[in-house]
């Protein structure tokens, strides 16, 4: 005999090893309020549509009710035998409301049900990210009008390439991030879709309504296909890879503040409340947060990668491979949503250290493409300038110096057309400032940019 809700047709019970390694209970049980609601949902279609009797779909809907209270209050306990959290919640509705409770599964199956599940999670948590990553680009927009005038060496192969305003550089990930947003926006759109009521593969003989139920859950649109309807996972996958990719930005932004938190470095000041301390040398105060958030970037592409490998190959329509879609999808969810949440913390609270940062600006060569294009705007071939400058660059090399401590004398040496204003040219502000080409690091080109980020996000 089987004890199980499908064990009709058996005559033998899977052992507890077995029943143990199936159960998907343990991780599932995360979108209880989800069945819940797909649940109520289905109920009350099978109300409309005559299906059921009224009473009898009241007791189910008081039943179900029921259970979200106690859910609520944790009083629902989940059992290994009954699976998975849809077995799981129909068992506990058939105790408290007896037999009519076997009612309630006719026009569905778990495979849509799960699908409905997951979809409502997916939606219910792309409505917090997508807020989340809001707020994170209204930080570096303050941040960055705070530092419009703060300069730093921009680089290139980690070596001083050309100076930038530190602005500069924090609109480069606010525009990464709006990216960020755009994609998990779309996301919603294939996640916001109802797959219920395309029963366990190809629809159902009971006179059902779905655009009803997809009206009760909130969902936009209903799947068209039964077969796509349970069979598919793109929107998760959608989801990992939107999430790969921002965590990819994170890890990035992350990895140069660990570096220039550095005493190399020291641009930044990483505030006490997000560092930690050592164990046995009293003077550390370590960037771990940062640290952390580029580690976890690892565990979110194992996510993507592991949904993909689960898809690949499996035939239609439901195969129980698609159980291996929760854990990943739970992973990143809550990876994303607490990086996003400390490094935006983090951020907000970093010092900048701006007279540090001027230093490098001008204890570096990182001037001397100021020096090719004055001599290149006088009329020497750019390449010719090129050569002068570097020759000279080496120069300095050897004499210890930088471009800004070489006499007019000097210049006028190499080339009759420096003159005096050369000083002004090579002065790392004026560099910066100059640099107005439509996106550049000139401080008009940062104040459009500020601008444009701020109606975008409708701040102030
Ligand atoms: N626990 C299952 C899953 O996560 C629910 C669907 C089960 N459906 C089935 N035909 N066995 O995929």
């Amino acid at each position: 005999e089987n004890h199980q809700l499908w064990g009709g047709r058996f005559t033998a019970e899977p052992s507890k090893y077995v029943q143990a390694f199936g159960a998907s209970i343990d991780f599932d049980q995360k979108m209880a309020a989800e069945d819940l609601i797909g649940s109520l949902a289905h109920v009350a279609m099978l109300k409309k549509t005559g299906i059921l009797k009224a009473d009898e779909a009241d007791q189910i809907t008081t039943g179900l009710h029921q259970l979200q209270t106690k859910l609520a209050a944790g009083e629902l306990h989940f059992s290994i035998e009954n699976e998975d959290i849809h077995l799981n919640l129909e068992k506990l509705l058939t105790d408290l409301i007896g037999p009519v409770a076997g009612k309630l599964h006719t026009a569905r199956s778990r495979n849509d049900q799960v699908a409905v599940d997951m979809h409502l999670y997916l939606k219910k948590h792309l409505n917090k990210i997508l807020p989340l990553i809001k707020q994170l680009q209204e930080t570096v927009v303050k941040k960055a009008a705070d530092n419009v005038e703060t300069l730093m060496p921009g680089y290139t192969h980690m070596q001083h390439a050309q100076p930038i305003s530190y602005a500069h550089y924090l609109l480069a990930y606010f525009e990464m991030f709006r990216r960020d947003y755009d994609r998990f926006e779309f996301n919603l759109k294939h996640t916001d879709m109802s797959p219920l009521g395309a029963a366990a593969l190809a629809g159902t003989t009971f006179p059902t309504d779905r655009d009803y139920t997809a009206e009760q859950l909130g969902f936009g649109a209903v799947y068209q296909n039964s077969l796509d309807a349970v069979s598919d996972r793109d929107f998760i996958l959608e989801f990992l890879s939107n999430c790969a990719q921002l965590m990819m930005h994170l890890s990035r932004f992350c990895e140069e503040i660990v570096l220039w938190d550095s005493q190399e470095f020291h641009y930044l000041e990483m505030d006490d409340t997000y560092s930690t301390g050592s164990s046995i040398m009293p003077q550390k105060k370590n960037p771990d947060m940062a640290e952390l958030i580029r580690g976890k970037t690892g565990r979110v592409y194992g996510d993507l990668m592991g949904l993909l490998t689960v898809m690949k190959g499996l035939p239609l329509a439901y195969n129980k491979d698609f159980q291996e879609d929760k854990e990943g999808m739970f992973d990143a969810v809550t990876t994303v949503e607490q990086s996003l949440t400390v490094f935006n913390g983090m951020l907000g609270t970093l010092k900048v250290q701006k007279e540090q940062m001027a230093y490098a600006t001008t204890h570096d060569f990182a001037n001397a493409t100021e020096l090719a294009d004055y001599l290149a705007s006088k009329g020497l071939p750019f390449r010719q300038a090129h050569e002068l400058v570097g020759e000279l660059v080496l120069k300095c090399l050897k004499e210890h110096k930088y471009l800004k401590d070489v006499s007019l004398a000097d210049y006028q040496a190499i080339s009759p057309l420096i003159q005096e204003d050369i000083y002004l040219a090579l002065d790392p502000k004026t560099a910066v400032e100059r640099r107005n080409s439509l996106g550049g690091t000139g401080f008009k080109q940062i104040k459009r940019q500020i601008a444009a980020a701020k109606a975008l996000l409708k701040m102030d």
